[in-house]
């Protein structure tokens, strides 16, 4: 099968950081269907010649062994082309048309990865060059808007040019190994079904934490936020996927019709559980671990100096069904938080009638799942190892915890399938299973936006937290008040 991947901002950061690793892996291993072009499109003047010197010098930059052997690179090379363009040009996607009528490939791809703003003129722009064809497949990079109703008008313009069934939505989670296999957890073994409800679990949190600052998009993160750049996308999907029912097979739109109603079981907010139960903050400036100082996050490039714009956010909410009525789900995300670390922790209820004794904060069970850095399973239990010639009276009810630890890059080695490489070859081959509906992402952002809309009205700043912290303590008094705590501080 021959493919066409044209990748608007074919010199921007995502290209660089995500879709080339991405693209080269799947070479790599074997998996990028014989046949294809990967034509860059920007505004630069570049020939092909060109475009594949500045990919190859970003590769220069790669360490280990994601960098590509010479020869590798120069095979892959060969897949590379570029066409100059302005976007808001329509005489531009001409020369685009005549590049891609060269050949005819069996799928043509045009994958979006530009500024937000630019999406709903190049799908209109694409369209009326003759480009949305019943092969094409248009890829949609996050954020799909900044709320509900532009949010909306993007979608309406780019389903005017193509058929749901063509349009890929990336959330890059949903693409993680990791989170695979929390689909694979929860649906290929019947062990944990019958606990997973309200009867037996406490609650669930759900932490995205990563160690680094905005780095060089801060202009663009400003605009955003972690609401809208995190919690929206990627922390409601891990939610969807930890609280949706068992889908009945496998199908893109069973899978998306089960998260679906999660999303509008999620409790509506009041402005008083906005006030109560969200924590905004701002990550000021800092010696995070002791090691080198950072700036602000006001000190950064690109950003107002007197923004209000969050870089971490705590939130509690429910899912209002039979199965987890009353469960709080925490979900948690920063950047320059204590540690790059993306985990899943699911708390079950302590034991109803205790013969035993657990040493005092010992917590009951609790499953973990770990996406990053490690990928793996953690089954947290309570055993008896203590050591009893210490304390023979009260050593046969002393409880310890123990956990049983499964690392999934030991078990399958690291070089699996990463995100963008999975997530692109399932958009050549039209597997729609790990990409979002339109109806997901409208819901997603029809619940963020009361909060959106609260701090706004908000004369207070968001709260400052030190760099190399779990952020504004205000997050622990949230979770304490539930008589909870996060797992760093239980
Ligand atoms: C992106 C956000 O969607 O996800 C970034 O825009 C964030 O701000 C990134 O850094 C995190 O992804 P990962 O895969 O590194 O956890």
């Amino acid at each position: 099968m021959s493919f066409d991947l044209v990748l608007f901002g074919g010199t921007g950061d995502l290209t660089w950081r995500k879709l080339m690793p991405g693209l080269f892996q799947a070479f790599r291993h074997g998996s990028l269907p014989e046949g294809g072009r990967i034509i860059g499109v920007a505004r630069d003047v570049l020939s092909d010649a060109q475009y594949r010197e500045l990919i190859h010098a970003r590769f220069d930059e790669v360490e280990g062994e994601k960098r590509p052997h010479p020869d590798e690179f120069a095979r892959f090379a060969e897949l590379l082309q570029f066409v100059p363009m302005d976007l808001s040009q329509p005489a531009d996607y001409a020369r685009l048309a005549a590049r891609l009528a060269e050949r005819e490939a069996d799928v043509v791809v045009m994958y979006v990865a530009t500024a937000p703003t630019l999406f709903a003129i190049t799908c209109e722009q694409i369209a009326a060059a003759g480009l949305a064809r019943a092969h094409t497949r248009i890829v949609l990079e996050k954020p799909l808007g900044h709320d509900l109703a532009s949010n909306r008008a993007i979608n309406h313009t780019v389903r005017r040019a193509f058929a749901e069934r063509q349009i890929f939505r990336i959330d890059h989670y949903l693409g993680k190994p990791s989170v695979q296999n929390l689909f694979a957890l929860r649906f290929g073994n019947a062990l944990f079904e019958p606990l997973w409800r309200r009867e037996t679990i406490a609650n669930i949190q759900i932490t995205i934490a990563e160690d680094i600052g905005v780095e060089k998009r801060g202009a663009f993160y400003d605009g955003t936020g972690a609401l809208r750049d995190m919690v929206q996308n990627h922390a409601l999907q891990l939610l969807c996927a930890i609280g949706m029912e068992p889908p009945i097979n496998a199908h893109a739109d069973a899978i998306r019709d089960e998260k679906l109603k999660v999303l509008r079981s999620l409790k509506p907010w009041t402005a008083h559980s906005v006030a109560q139960q969200v924590v905004r903050g701002q990550y000021a400036a800092g010696h995070p671990g002791g090691g080198t100082p950072v700036a602000a996050y006001l000190h950064e490039a690109g950003v107002a100096r007197d923004s209000r714009t969050e870089t971490f956010v705590a939130l509690r909410t429910e899912i209002a069904n039979w199965r987890w009525a009353g469960v709080p789900f925490y979900i948690r995300t920063g950047k320059r938080l204590a540690a790059r670390d993306a985990h899943i922790e699911v708390n079950f209820r302590p034991a109803p009638h205790a013969i035993f004794r657990a040493p005092h904060g010992a917590a009951a069970n609790r499953l973990v799942i770990n996406l990053q850095p490690r990928d793996g399973l953690e089954l947290h239990l309570l055993a008896q190892g203590q050591d009893q010639r210490h304390d023979r009276q009260h050593a046969s009810q002393l409880l310890t915890p123990v956990h049983l630890d499964l690392d999934f890059d030991k078990r399958f080695g690291t070089e699996r399938v990463g995100a963008y490489e999975r997530l692109l070859l399932d958009v050549i081959d039209g597997r729609l299973n790990l990409f979002v509906r339109s109806d997901e992402q409208e819901e997603a952002w029809r619940w963020v936006e009361p909060v959106l809309d609260a701090w706004r009205a908000d004369p207070e700043p968001p709260r400052s937290y030190a760099p190399g912290t779990w952020g504004p303590s205000a997050a622990s008094a949230m979770i304490a008040r539930d008589g909870y705590c996060w797992s760093e501080e239980c």
